[in-house]
């Protein structure tokens, strides 16, 4: 599959945007707020069904009442995504079908690379959890739905945990259920750590040229134990009073970080500058050919800023290991290439 045209109507700053792409890389430079950003948001909204940074509301451009994204591709396909303020309604067009949601079939895997991305090892564990579900979400739906269920069950038990006269009995079936799905989601964050470690130290020296060996880890408070519901849930019931006074789940894989290790050691810290850069370039050019494997569909890969960000060897190495890829790249100055 590969995008021809992108055509924007009243999404964020722009009213009207058109963008044909002639060769499998495309640059679109800029000053700072003239929309790029937004045009790497837009193909992202039809190639996954909605946005990487904002719900629909907040994209429409201010004072309009709708927004629209058409893409085209090279077979003569095109998906239409329509948001309608007023209805608070998004609907998709593909071929002569209308949907809520963008049907599986058009889904497809994108490779986001924002400037944020390169200070991942140092940011909030929070935001890694971000990061790593992004990757798994688009690998398996499954993945996807069951951690929003995760999230409706956890912020449901933390309700009641707040409420008044709560017993133990109550907190039960909440229990149950955060157990069965956190088991099944660290299992999940837990392999795909073991496959991206096969692979993380190689990448990382051929992009490098050295011999430091890079990991990551899955830390949290279920790091090294055995993945059992049962012990997941006897965990749980005996926070239970602890969780109570506290008025949140004090247990359980939503309190989940990643460590990446430089030479066997927390990377934030000994790791310098380029070679934390480096990992990161490593990393998602595994989740590129991740995605592939398991879906079979080549990703989209957008740069955002960070082409132009990088040092001459990462960028030759970011050519080289997305040559197979359709790569859209946004940056303030014009890009030697
Ligand atoms: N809903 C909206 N309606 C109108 N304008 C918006 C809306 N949302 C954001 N903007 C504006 O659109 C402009 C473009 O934002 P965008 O993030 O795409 O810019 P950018 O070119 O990536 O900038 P930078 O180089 O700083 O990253 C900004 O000025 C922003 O304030
Ligand atoms: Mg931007």
């Amino acid at each position: 599959m590969i995008i021809k045209t992108i055509k924007l109507n009243n999404f964020r700053c722009h009213e009207e945007y058109f963008l044909e792409c002639e060769k499998s890389t495309a640059m679109i430079s800029g000053e700072n707020g003239s929309g790029k950003t937004s045009i790497l948001e837009a193909i992202y909204e039809i190639l996954q069904g909605r946005s990487f940074r904002a719900v629909d509301r907040e994209i429409v451009r201010r004072g309009a009442e709708f927004y629209r994204v058409e893409m085209g591709y090279e077979d003569g396909e095109r998906v239409i995504g329509v948001y309608e303020v007023e209805k608070d309604k998004k609907t998709f067009l593909v071929g002569d079908k209308k949907t809520a949601r963008l049907p599986k079939k058009y889904k497809y895997p994108v490779v986001l690379f924002e400037p944020s991305d390169l200070n991942l090892v140092s940011a909030s564990p929070g935001r890694r959890r971000e990061y790593f579900d992004r990757f798994l979400g688009q690998m398996s739906e499954k993945y996807s739905n069951s951690l929003a269920k995760y999230n409706k069950a956890l912020k449901q038990r933390n309700e009641l945990l707040k409420g008044e006269g709560v017993d133990f009995a109550m907190a039960f079936s909440w229990n149950v259920m955060l157990a069965r799905l956190g088991v099944e989601i660290e299992k999940a964050r837990r392999e795909m750590i073991e496959r991206v470690n096969r692979k993380l130290t190689e990448k990382y020296r051929s992009i490098a040229e050295n011999k430091d060996e890079i990991w990551l880890e899955v830390s949290g408070d279920l790091a090294g134990g055995e993945l059992e519901e049962g012990r997941y849930l006897r965990e749980l019931e005996a926070r239970f009073e602890r969780d109570r006074i506290l008025g949140h789940t004090s247990f359980g894989i939503h309190r989940d970080d990643y460590r990446f290790l430089f030479n066997g050691k927390e990377a934030d810290g000994s790791a310098s500058r380029g070679e934390v850069r480096s990992m990161i370039v490593a990393l998602k050019f595994i989740e590129a050919q991740e995605l592939y494997m398991k879906l079979g569909k080549k990703p989209v890969v957008l740069l955002d800023d960070v082409f132009s960000e990088l040092d001459e060897a990462r960028q030759r190495a970011l050519v080289k290991n997305f040559k197979e890829n359709q790569v859209f790249i946004t940056s303030v100055g014009a890009v030697k290439m």
